[in-house]
């Protein structure tokens, strides 16, 4: 499974480059509000440094519009991939950017049947957003299992980033269910590595080490 960071924030960038366990970035334009730093050179910076996919959202809500953002952010560097809102225009636009070999990250996908359509359209990724669906009382990754099968059905290669993370359970269940991707805001990341019981087990080993050299 790779792992994702979804922040534009280089020193949280950093942090997990340094970790050596980041395959990519996604960002989303409320990400890249938050920098308050110039776009196309944030993306720039990023692809740089994670050298890796790296999402990068298309503000257009026609096809046109959309496909002219797309061909402009897919030359900053060959490791952008462009998002695009799952929309009927945002399926026109990913039919004509794959027939381009333009990568296309399909986001805000809610449904199976959405991804199915992404899918169909030529889409290199679907972002399936677990979190939110989890906040108006449906079960998130339940859709990752149905896209996972569908696709696994009609051996669709479009890969599924789980995205709007919230806690290590979604990572979890991500990794069981065999979801290609997941996208990971570092504060959950740096939680997969702890328990409470390998603090304690290092504590003990550490005092008895100190003991025994004083013998
Ligand atoms: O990658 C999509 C993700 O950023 C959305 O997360 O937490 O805003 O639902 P969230």
């Amino acid at each position: 499974m790779k792992i994702f960071l979804d922040t534009a924030n280089l020193d949280e960038i950093k942090n997990g480059v340094d970790l050596g366990l980041i395959d990519g970035v996604t960002t989303n334009p409320t990400l890249i509000s938050k920098e308050n730093v110039d776009f196309k050179t944030r993306i720039k910076e990023i692809c740089d440094l994670v050298k890796g996919p790296t999402s990068a959202e298309v503000i257009g809500t026609n096809h046109m519009q959309m496909i002219e953002e797309a061909r402009i952010l897919a030359s900053i560097s060959p490791y952008v991939v462009v998002k695009i809102p799952m929309t009927e225009e945002g399926i026109k636009a990913t039919k004509i950017l794959s027939s381009e070999g333009i990568k296309t990250n399909l986001t805000l996908i809610f449904t199976p049947l959405q991804a199915l359509v992404a899918a169909k359209a030529g889409a290199t990724y679907v972002s399936p957003f677990v979190g939110r669906l989890d906040d108006i009382s449906n079960e998130g990754m339940k859709l990752v299992e149905d896209i996972k099968k569908i696709f696994m059905n009609y051996s669709f290669q479009t890969q599924i980033i789980v995205a709007s993370i919230r806690h290590p359970e979604h990572i979890l269940r991500a990794a069981k269910i065999g979801a290609d991707i997941v996208t990971v805001p570092l504060n959950v990341l740096l939680k997969i590595m702890k328990h409470p019981l390998t603090d304690i087990g290092l504590e003990t080993f550490l005092k008895d080490w100190e003991k025994y050299k004083n013998r």
